[in-house]
């Protein structure tokens, strides 16, 4: 039996609110929302492009609302400029790390590693830069959580800096645990505590970074009650910590994670990583799955 259904322009049968199924008979038609684009390549022009710790430089940029609509633990794939010598060929992924409404602004805050990123230290204010997004599943935030735990490291901290703000206009505590190799590179420290979070941050260098003690600090969150979700992004060894606790006391949580991409929309399975679902191995695409995922099923 046939059972595709005629649509028809709402007012072609007499203006009422129906459409012709191919039997002939009238149905009530849906309302069906114009479609949007989610997603763009736009020419963003460069606002900023500062170093704002020794690694780590901060960008922001002038847009269009599709990008500044982009939410926390979204990306966008960026083609960098080609440093003196260097081709970086394809795209680079970055997640967002604030965005603007008015003026249109989206920032990002990136760890000199390579030539993309090497290309990204050459623009200065003024110069333009073709950014393609917001792509990817991003964070989120029940609005029944009163406190949430948000545990990051190195660029990781970039993802998970937005949170803060989504969280604080929901009017959900937010408890920072900011790890780095030294107190410098604890970047996204201040935006935290602008929006309110409490942060606390561990180091290699102060030897306080390790799982045990961060697993310390964590159980002594879980048990003062102030957390009904764990947020985290940039470390397996932290990742391990968190998916044991939230087992062992039922807490839900997410995870950002990171892998080398190449176009960012689903169609190359360059970004492909395993995920442990209900026991059994389940392939996943970072790019169009995520990269925010369910933490109990992440695989270092
Ligand atoms: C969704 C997403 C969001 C990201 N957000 C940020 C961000 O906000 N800030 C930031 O600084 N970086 C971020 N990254 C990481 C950034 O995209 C990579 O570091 C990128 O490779 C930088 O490009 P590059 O040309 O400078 O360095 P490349 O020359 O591409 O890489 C430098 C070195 O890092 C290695 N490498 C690159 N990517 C990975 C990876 N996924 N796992 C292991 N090794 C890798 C390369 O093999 C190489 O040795 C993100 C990555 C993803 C997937
Ligand atoms: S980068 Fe192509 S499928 Fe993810």
């Amino acid at each position: 039996m046939q059972l595709r259904i005629v649509y028809a322009k709402l007012g072609f049968f007499g203006g009422d609110d129906s459409m012709l199924h191919e039997s002939g008979q009238q149905v009530e038609a849906e309302a069906v929302a114009p479609w949007r684009a989610t997603a763009a390549s736009e020419i963003a022009t460069v606002v900023s492009n500062r170093a704002i710790a020794s690694e780590y430089r901060r960008l922001v940029l002038s847009c269009g609302p599709i990008a500044s609509g982009a939410r926390p633990g979204q990306f966008f794939q960026l083609l960098c400029p080609q440093p003196a010598g260097e081709k970086p060929f394809l795209r680079r992924p970055m997640s967002i790390y604030a965005t603007q409404a008015d003026p249109h602004r989206i920032e990002f805050l990136y760890k000199v590693a390579g030539a993309g990123t090497r290309g990204l230290e050459t623009l200065d204010a003024g110069d333009t830069i073709d950014v393609f997004g917001p792509l990817g599943v991003g964070f989120t935030l029940d609005p029944q959580w009163r406190r949430i735990v948000v545990v990051g490291r190195g660029a990781g901290l970039a993802t998970l800096a937005p949170l803060a703000r989504a969280a604080a206009e929901m009017g959900i505590g937010v408890t920072a645990v900011l790890s780095a190799r030294r107190p410098d590179l604890l970047v996204s420290a201040d935006l935290f505590q602008a929006c309110g979070a409490d942060v606390i941050g561990v180091t290699d260098a102060e030897a306080t970074s390790g799982p045990a003690n961060v697993e310390k600090i964590l159980r002594g969150l879980i048990s003062q009650q102030r957390c009904d979700a764990f947020f985290t992004c940039g470390s397996a060894r932290l990742m391990r910590v968190q998916q044991r606790l939230a087992a062992e006391f039922a807490i839900p949580g997410q995870i950002a994670l990171e892998q080398q991409m190449a176009c960012g929309i689903g169609l190359c399975y360059c970004c492909v990583r395993d995920f442990n679902v209900d026991g059994g191995i389940v392939t996943r695409r970072v790019c169009w799955d995520g990269p925010v995922f369910d933490l109990a099923e992440a695989m270092p």
